[in-house]
Formats: C-alpha cells, structure tokens, sequence
C-alpha cells in the first residue's frame, strides 16, 4: 500500500506515527502540495523514515517544509536534512520559543510569491498559547488544520482517550476545536477576523492534521467549529 493518499490532484496526504503530548495520544499527518512549478511543499512534516522519504522522492523535489504552529516542528530538520535544498519556514510565533531552530524564513500573513498561486494563508490569531497558520490549496478547494481542528478517530482511541475526547470536542464525527485550546482565546476581535478570513475561501474538505479528515459538508462543519467564538 502506498504511504501517499492522493486527496486530489496535486495534494496528498502521509499519516505517520502516533505521538504522546502530555501522554495523550495524537495520530499525525502529514500534507503534501506538487506547485505548478513541479515542486513539492510539505505541511507538518510527520517521523522519518526511509519508505516515506523514498515516496516523497517519487514525487518529485521538495522545494518548501512548514511548521505551522509552534508545537509541529519537531520532525521539520529531519526532512531537511534529506532534502537540503528546501527552505523551512515557521510559524511567526515559533523562533521566539525556540531560538535555537533553523530555518529559512518566518511565515506571514500573505503567501509567499513562491506558493502565491497555489496556495492561501491566514495566520489565525488570538490565542495566547496557539496561534496557527492555516492553509487553503486553492485548486483542489482544501482547507488545510494542524490543531485548530481536530477530529480524533475512535477507532484508534481506548476507551478512556474516547471519554476524554468527546469532552474536549475533538471525537470524531462530532470533532471542533478543542475546548482547550478555545480557553486560550485573549484576543476574540483576532480570532473572529481570522475566521472570517477562512470563510472567504471556497473549501470543500478539510484536512486535519489529527484525526479523520471532513470531505463532507466541509463549510458547514467548520462553522459549527467556531460557533463558541461568534456566540
Ligand atoms: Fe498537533
């Protein structure tokens, strides 16, 4: 079975392994967009390994790797050491926290001339603890989440994470933002700003970086998301 899930033309997606954040269980996701200059740019790289990096290459050469928040870096040096003609960017929030990180350049809240055409931003704002860069592959309509929205699936959780995750509102069918991760909202103006900016774009699914991805009824689940913020 290929390690790559074509979700459209030019995007895939690579799951990778499950991680352990305060012992909660977090399957991972990787996203990957082939540009119309033949380049791959990678979204939340996942673990290395030699299979995955081997379908990359067979996709072609990896031209950009993003961190889009400040807690999914951890696996974007390994990439780039496979791949050392890539530039990394990172979330604008992230060199702060860790000075020691290595990259090319800060994400911002417009796109980059490199990926202008094929790909949108929004830096959602308004958390004091997550801000998230989110993406929207304009030819294949997709939205794209690292944490904003989660949507855990049951079938990979025991029974205690699946208590503990219908609680926090990241249970798949019924995932969201993470009740959480809303308490860390100090700034609503931003974050509904951010959200209305999102809306702008015409998304069909989203991909998620945890958990099983919404290609149904996308807009309307995204909006149910946020309907804490607007209430
Ligand atoms: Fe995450």
């Amino acid at each position: 079975m290929s390690l790559l899930l074509p979700i459209d033309e030019n995007i895939w997606c690579m799951d990778g392994d499950s991680v352990s954040m305060y012992t909660i269980p977090f399957q991972t996701r990787m996203t990957i967009i082939r540009q119309n200059d033949n380049n791959l740019w990678l979204h939340s790289p996942v673990a290395i390994n030699e299979s995955r990096i081997n379908a990359i290459k067979e996709l072609g050469a990896v031209s950009h790797i993003i961190a889009p928040n400040n807690l999914h870096h951890l696996f974007v040096n390994d990439w780039f050491e496979h791949f050392p003609d890539a530039k990394v960017w990172v979330a604008p929030d992230l060199p702060g926290k860790l000075p020691k990180l290595t990259f090319y350049g800060v994400l911002g809240e417009t796109p980059e001339t490199s990926w202008k055409d094929d790909i949108d931003q929004v830096y959602f704002q308004g958390s004091n603890i997550l801000p998230e860069m989110i993406f929207f592959h304009r030819q294949s309509r997709t939205l794209i989440v690292t944490d904003f929205i989660q949507n855990h699936d049951p079938a990979k959780n025991n029974w205690f994470w699946k208590i503990v995750k219908r609680f926090n509102g990241v249970l798949a069918p019924h995932g969201g933002v993470p009740k959480d991760l809303r308490l860390t909202i100090r700034d609503r103006k931003l974050a509904i700003a951010s959200f209305e900016r999102i809306l702008e774009w015409d998304f069909q699914r989203i991909i998620v970086s945890h958990g099983i991805c919404i290609n149904d009824n996308a807009r309307a689940f995204f909006q149910k998301s946020f309907d804490w913020l607007n209430a």
